[in-house]
């Protein structure tokens, strides 16, 4: 009986990953339970779509619509009364937000959501069922549109599912920004934190003191290079949003189920705010510049009556701009220098009973909540914001690792995880001697994929508070928007599977679908790191004398091959299989190969 189970298991297994009839299928996030049937839904211009006559149904009826007519150059008709070829929407009050079923059979398609954002993510997993050539930008001749026939269950981890953008290292346009929550939405992430301010360039319009943007969007030139390098391009950098123009990308992307969180940081990163209003520093220099290269420094908002009226007039009108609940107020890295030296900030510790400095500016971000709490806001900040205190309602964004997280769950207060350096997009994803200049690492593909965000430390009880994931896209050397797709892409979809599944890890899953994946991310036009497909070479220091070498590849079913003479390597040559020892004399060269076949580049690495 025992092995009649065992056997009737294996079979359910290999028919959940594929069914006689056709390839598996990839989706990626892994829906929570999903289950692979013979046969395929034929989609033509003779199906129907049956969806309730509310406006948001109807216009999510569109989302699929307007790719069918790009890419097949047709669309479905509405047809409430069809039985038949036909893809039916129902709600359902028994299905949670964001919650949905897919059941896919050969006459017709029943999609049940329980909510607005659950039709919407049943439709991103649809449009993974079809063929990848839905992502095209062109009429695709020849496509059979078949869906397989297959059983989804699927509903989120977690509530908040985030990715950030830093738009002030580097400007990038709202209409890129419309495709990175195309991006986004497609992989079920709900939370877009836009970092609008900083040193370099203060990004958003402030109708109450226009000098932010008329002057402090510039910056007069940019470090070439490593920060140390001291060459500067000599060429100025701006860009900055309208209020009009964030009013259309808050609703664009509402329509996708993202919320946006805008992050106005304080009281660090505000030398471009500063270099516009010094009468809200502390007032120890004769000019403030916005800073030309990247970093931490010292000229910070003064806790003065002044600065608090700024920062209440900015956030009144973020808040007439975002609707979110939520808003980022930074905290991070705040040098304590200015205020050690300004007579103002001596007198208000003292004045205040405080401590010292880390009190001060936990002052200064409960006194900033309690407004922002008083308008029916709330804030999240970096994990610095636990120094001090934390504010009784703030919940935080754990990036300096876990330990600020771990803390704050501790405290019962919700926290964010968006580790350095696990999820920060802005490491070299491979090895740093083929990779474009990044901020450190490498975090590879696999290092994001395998992180936990819910620490073991904490108990069940404290494990409740983290409410989500987010990876951040630190922009100093990403000057284009293919280099924030190149960074963010594939490495995203790892965190976006942390942040969704409820289906547990599985690296080998994962990297078939991502195989697809690359598929529909080209379609798209995003242009993703393809690191995956190449060996990746690491040295472990040893002695001066040697380095022990470990080769690794993420694509699966490929078999290293290298050589040690510098010579290029075939499938003949040696197969790694595992760590191994080299001298100064050589050099390590490696393929990766499947089916016989050279995947990816050939790399290599010198002593
Ligand atoms: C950060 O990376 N300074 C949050
Ligand atoms: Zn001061």
């Amino acid at each position: 009986m025992k092995k009649l189970l065992i056997i009737l298991y294996a079979l359910c297994l290999s028919l959940t990953a594929t069914a006689a009839s056709g390839a598996a299928i990839s989706i990626i996030p892994q829906p929570a339970s999903l289950v692979q049937k013979d046969g395929n839904f034929k989609l033509t211009k003779h199906t129907a779509i049956s969806v309730p006559a509310d406006e948001e149904m109807l216009r999510i009826a569109g989302f699929l619509n307007g790719k069918l007519r790009t890419a097949a150059g047709w669309e479905l008709k509405t047809d409430s009364g069809a039985q038949q070829d036909v893809i039916v929407f129902t709600r359902l009050n028994s299905l949670s937000s964001e919650h949905y079923r897919v059941k896919v059979d050969e006459h017709r398609i029943e999609i049940d959501y329980g909510d607005g954002a659950g039709a919407f993510y049943a439709l991103q997993t649809l449009f993974q069922l079809l063929p990848e050539e839905i992502f095209a930008q062109t009429r695709q001749k020849g496509v059979k549109w078949t869906v397989p026939c297959c059983e989804i269950e699927d509903g989120p981890r977690f509530a908040y599912r985030g990715m950030h953008l830093d738009c002030c290292l580097h400007f990038f346009t709202i209409e890129f920004l419309k495709k990175y929550i195309d991006e986004m939405a497609l992989h079920k992430v709900n939370r877009f934190h836009w970092h609008l301010t900083e040193d370099q360039g203060w990004r958003l319009e402030i109708k109450k003191y226009p000098l932010l943007t008329e002057k402090g969007q510039w910056r007069k030139e940019t470090v070439i290079g490593s920060l140390k390098s001291g060459i500067y391009d000599g060429t100025p950098h701006g860009g900055y949003y309208s209020q009009e123009e964030v009013r259309d990308l808050v609703k664009y992307a509402a329509e996708r189920y993202v919320t946006i969180i805008p992050e106005i940081e304080m009281p660090g990163h505000a030398l471009a705010a500063i270099s516009c209003y010094p009468e809200l520093s502390c007032g120890l220099e004769d000019h403030y510049e916005t800073a030309t290269k990247w970093g931490v420094f010292k000229q910070v908002f003064c806790p003065k009556d002044e600065t608090f009226k700024f920062l209440e007039d900015v956030m009144d009108e973020v808040f007439e701009l975002f609707p979110s609940k939520l808003v980022h107020i930074g905290g991070d890295e705040c040098p304590k220098a200015s205020w050690k030296q300004c007579e103002h900030c001596q007198a208000l510790i003292k004045e205040l009973g405080l401590k010292d400095e880390f009190e001060l500016q936990s002052w200064f971000i409960c006194r900033m909540e309690k407004y922002i709490n008083s308008k029916g806001h709330e804030i999240i900040g970096w994990d610095e914001i636990l120094q001090g205190g934390l504010a009784p309602n703030a919940k935080v964004m754990s990036w300096l690792g876990e330990e600020g997280g771990i803390k704050a769950a501790q405290q019962h207060h919700e926290v964010v995880m968006a580790p350095y350096p696990k999820y920060y997009l802005d490491y070299w994803q491979g090895d740093p001697d083929s990779e474009p200049l990044a901020m450190g690492g490498p975090t590879t593909l696999r290092t994001m994929y395998d992180y936990e965000p819910v620490p073991a430390v904490l108990t069940p009880e404290e494990q409740k508070y983290i409410i989500g994931v987010e990876g951040c896209v630190w922009t100093e050397y990403m000057p284009t928007p293919a280099r924030v797709e190149y960074m963010a892409w594939p490495r995203m979809c790892a965190i976006a599977e942390a942040g969704w599944t409820t289906a547990g890890k599985d690296w080998d899953g994962f990297t078939r679908r991502l195989e697809k994946h690359f598929g529909r991310l080209d379609y798209m036009g995003v242009g993703s790191c393809r690191a995956f497909f190449s060996p990746f070479i690491e040295f472990h220091p040893d002695t001066p004398q040697d380095k022990v070498v470990t080769i690794s590849v993420d694509a699966p079913d490929a078999e290293i091959h290298y050589t040690l003479d510098g010579s290029i390597p075939t499938a003949a040559s040696p197969k790694y299989e595992k760590p191994f020892v080299i001298n100064r004399q050589q050099k390590v060269t490696a393929i990766a190969i499947r089916n016989g076949r050279q995947i990816g580049d050939i790399k290599y690495k010198t002593f």
